[in-house]
């Protein structure tokens, strides 16, 4: 027989607290109805992951899943999560619970046969996690013998069964099909995991969070993103690189210019895609990337230092290739710190602006972001973060898995000049560079918080809100 949910107990307060619930949905009509189970879960105190199968993205929007959510909608069972790992594999070994609903007949039928076709039975299969069944359908679909004979075999293997009810079908027919209501559905997921230990509460090990859509918060900013490493000549042909593959400031590009900004990329050596709609500034060498930066700097809100940019260069590269028949030995000497030298400037101009304190005047300059490719320890980044005047710096361990160059994700710590430090979970590049696009975002509203009186741009051109008048700085 099959498993009846178990009534209301358990499911008030934060009763799903730290717990991993994949949320599987089908292709029925009850599918827009994941949305508030969605919602449900996550204010039960559940992280929730959703996994879709084609049909049910033609009911419900996966973007309405991804914001309610947080993380991306997985969709077939031969995704690679951003890491490599097989996504429902990691979803099936991190998660505290399933819950599928709505299930439609066919996925009975696939399930109760061990046909993994899509990502929610496959996902199943590879579960040791309890899983909760919800379906919806026609009533004459529910009450054929093959469809029952599918619950009963579910119900068997231990899945629990949250019967439909009786009511107005979407055939305008009245019968037992309707999706159970979403309390019902919750009590299920709660009283299934009731008495469990959560299993797993290292994110690194989840599934990531990918994040809300953000919508066009920078709209009419400017921001400037340096990114990849750069070479420095020995001879016509050879140079002094490094590991940089361009792809987190490449990232930083695309997520601002999602968001509406006006981003010139300047990149050194790069080898990933580059952003169409950015202006992009090709700089092989430190000193041209300098000489971009400071050019571009001119009126920008931001400053996002994502290149790695070579700290020697060779103090006399030969004008003809070197051959190998002598020993070769170079002289390096070091390149200018285009971070620091930005942050010295922009300390200067606003002293020049600022005049003797008076407290009533406020002066805005760019957000300054630098980024700290470590080994090891990050105990010298807070240091490093004063010594170049930036506003913030994001470090993280190259040697760390998932962390290191060309890696599509990254586990950054976020430190302040004072010290502050902020850990964020192994992420997806694209999300390290919406959340630290978030921070900015909230810097310059702070800088442009309407005072009344002057404010002044201490690095070139005037921005900012019209009403505001600006004095003009030439460094
Ligand atoms: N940076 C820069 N100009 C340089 C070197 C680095 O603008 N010549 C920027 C990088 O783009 C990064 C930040 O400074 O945003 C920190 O880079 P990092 O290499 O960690 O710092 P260094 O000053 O080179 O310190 P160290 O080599 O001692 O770690």
């Amino acid at each position: 027989m099959s498993q009846m949910s178990p009534g209301t107990a358990g499911s008030a307060g934060r009763a799903l607290e730290g717990r991993l619930v994949l949320l599987g949905v089908t292709g029925s009509i009850a599918a827009y109805k994941a949305a508030e189970l969605a919602r449900g879960l996550g204010g039960l105190g559940a992280q929730v992951q959703v996994l879709m199968t084609p049909a049910a993205e033609r009911f419900i929007g996966a973007l309405t899943l991804e914001a309610l959510t947080g993380r991306r909608v997985m969709r077939d069972p031969l995704e690679l999560l951003p890491d490599g790992r097989i996504g429902h594999i990691v979803a099936a070994d991190s998660c505290d619970a399933i819950l599928v609903a709505p299930a439609t007949a066919r996925w009975l039928a696939a399930m109760s046969n061990g046909l993994a076709d899509d990502v929610i039975t496959a996902t199943c299969l590879a579960s040791a996690a309890p899983v909760i069944v919800a379906p919806a359908m026609d009533g004459e679909m529910y009450a054929h013998p093959a469809t029952r004979t599918n619950v009963e075999r579910l119900a068997s293997y231990g899945y629990r069964i949250v019967e439909p009810e009786v009511g107005p079908l979407a055939s305008g027919q009245v019968g037992e099909g309707r999706l159970a209501g979403a309390q019902r559905i919750l009590d299920a997921v709660v009283g299934a995991v009731a008495g469990r230990a959560v299993r797993e509460r290292d994110p690194a090990v989840r599934p990531p969070v990918s994040g809300a859509p953000r919508g066009s918060d920078l709209e009419g900013r400017r921001i400037v993103v340096t990114a990849g490493g750069t070479a420095e000549p020995i001879d016509p042909v050879r140079f002094i690189g490094n590991r940089s593959t361009g792809l987190m400031g490449v990232s930083v590009a695309e997520a601002a210019l999602s968001r509406g900004a006006d981003v010139t990329l300047i990149a050194g050596m790069t080898s990933v895609p580059l952003p169409g709609c950015a202006t992009t500034i090709l700089t092989p060498t430190a000193e041209e990337m300098r000489s971009a930066v400071l050019d571009a700097l001119d009126g920008a809100d931001a400053l996002v230092m994502a290149a790695a940019v070579g700290d020697f260069r060779p103090r006399a590269p030969a004008g003809k290739k070197l051959t190998r028949e002598n020993e070769l030995v170079l002289e390096l000497e070091p390149t200018r710190d285009i971070l620091a030298e930005v942050g010295r400037r922009v300390r200067e101009a606003r002293a020049v602006v600022e005049g003797p304190p008076n407290g009533d005047r406020r002066v805005w300059a760019p957000v300054l972001v630098g980024f700290a490719a470590e080994t090891g320890s990050l105990a010298r980044v807070a240091d490093k973060a004063r010594r170049k005047g930036v506003d913030m710096l994001l470090a993280n361990d190259v040697t760390e898995h998932g962390s290191g160059f060309g890696s599509a994700t990254n586990r950054v710590t976020l430190v302040l000049p004072d010290g502050r430090e902020e850990a964020w979970p192994l992420l997806p590049k694209e999300e390290v560079a919406h959340r630290l696009l978030d921070r900015i975002a909230g810097l310059l509203a702070e800088r442009m918080a309407p005072d009344g009186v002057g404010q002044h741009n201490a690095l070139g051109r005037a921005r900012g809100s019209p009403s505001a008048p600006r004095e003009e700085i030439a460094l």
